[in-house]
C-alpha cells in the first residue's frame, strides 16, 4: 500500500511543523500514519490546517497516538462524548460550555497522572479576533528537549536524577479563588475527582520515552515539590528551569484560525494559552488527550 503524499512547512522557530495535504475527516492508513509521526517526533508540535472533523473524526485520528483519555475533570466533557475536552469561553445558560481559563500557565497536559500524557489534540471550531480581523488567543509551545540541550553543563549534573512532585489539586484551588475574586463562575472540584489524583512523582529530567531525548519535565502549574528539598529551595529550582526553558529561542507561537488540529508532544514541550481576548470575542476548541508511558 502507498502512503498517502503531504508536505511538511517549517517556521522559523526551535520546534513546530505545518503538515499540508491531507483531510483528516477520511482515515489515515498506518504507513501515511507512521510519517506523520516521524515529522511529530522530530519537531514537537504539528498541526493540520482547514480541517472539518466531527468529534468521531477527532477520536479516531487521535487513536492512532494511543489510548484516548477521559479527562479528569468531566464537567468540561462535550456531551456524548466524554474523550473530548471543551476548552471554551463561551457562557450559556448561566455555565460556561468548556474550561474558560485553560492554559493561562505554563504547562504540560496530564504531568498530574502517574502515566502522564503522550500529546494533545486541539481542534480550533471558533478563534476570537480584534476590530482588525486578526486572530487573537494564540498558543505558545516550548521545546523541552532544547531546552535540556541548552543547560549548563554544571545545572544538567546538579538536576541529574531528581525528582518531582506533581498534583493537580494546587493549581485547580489557585485558579478557583482568583476567578472567584473576579466574580467568574468555576466549580468547586468534587471528592471525587479529588481522589483520583493523588500525588505523583516523575524525573525533573525525562527521557523522552519514544525519540529517548532527555526534556525539562518540570512545570510551573501542577510541580508543588522537588523530593529531598526544602519547598523553597525546590520552588526556585523549579522557576530557574522553567525560565530557561521559556526563552523565546525555544519557543513557537500558534497563531489559530478555525480548522486547524494542532498536536503537541507532552513529554516534549510545555504550552501556554495567551488571554488577550474576552466576550464576546468567542473562542471553542475541542481537545483530546493520549495517554503515554509510565515514567519509571
Ligand atoms: C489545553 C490548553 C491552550 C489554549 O487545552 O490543554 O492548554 O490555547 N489550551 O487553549
Ligand atoms: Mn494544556
Amino acid at each position: 500500500m502507498t502512503a498517502m503524499s503531504f508536505e511538511v512547512h517549517y517556521p522559523d522557530a526551535a520546534l513546530g511543523a505545518e503538515i499540508r495535504g491531507l483531510d483528516l475527516s477520511r482515515d489515515v492508513d498506518d504507513e501515511t500514519f507512521r510519517q506523520i509521526e516521524r515529522v511529530f517526533h522530530e519537531r514537537s508540535v504539528i498541526w493540520f490546517r482547514g480541517q472539518t472533523l466531527t468529534p468521531e473524526q477527532h477520536i479516531r485520528f487521535s487513536r492512532h497516538f494511543g489510548t484516548v483519555e477521559v479527562p479528569t475533570n468531566s464537567q468540561y466533557a462535550l456531551a456524548g462524548h466524554p474523550e473530548i475536552y471543551v476548552v471554551s469561553n463561551i457562557v450559556e445558560n448561566g455555565r460556561n460550555v468548556g474550561n474558560a481559563d485553560a492554559g493561562r500557565v505554563w504547562h504540560t497536559d496530564s504531568s498530574y497522572m502517574k502515566v502522564p500524557s503522550r500529546c494533545s489534540l486541539l481542534y480550533s471550531i471558533e478563534i476570537p479576533r480584534d476590530d482588525a480581523g486578526r486572530a487573537l488567543g494564540a498558543t505558545h509551545f516550548a521545546s523541552m528537549a532544547a531546552a535540556y540541550d541548552a543547560l549548563s553543563d554544571e545545572i544538567k549534573q546538579q538536576v541529574e536524577g531528581l525528582e518531582a512532585v506533581h498534583n493537580y489539586t494546587a493549581q485547580y484551588e489557585r485558579r478557583l479563588a482568583k476567578m472567584k475574586a473576579a466574580g467568574a463562575i468555576r466549580e468547586e472540584l468534587t471528592p471525587e475527582m479529588r481522589a483520583k489524583v493523588p500525588d505523583v512523582i516523575h524525573p525533573v529530567i525525562r527521557r523522552h520515552p519514544l525519540t529517548g531525548r532527555k526534556c525539562v519535565f518540570v512545570n510551573i502549574a501542577f510541580v508543588t515539590e522537588i523530593v529531598g528539598m526544602t519547598k523553597e529551595a525546590g520552588a526556585q529550582l523549579r522557576d530557574m528551569l522553567i525560565e530557561h526553558s521559556t526563552a523565546p529561542r525555544f519557543v513557537y507561537q500558534h497563531r489559530w484560525e478555525t480548522g486547524d488540529l494542532l498536536i503537541w508532544d507532552n513529554s516534549a514541550t510545555q504550552h501556554l494559552a495567551i488571554a488577550d481576548f474576552s466576550l464576546p470575542q468567542r473562542r471553542l476548541m475541542y481537545r483530546t488527550t493520549v495517554k503515554g508511558q509510565p515514567s519509571h
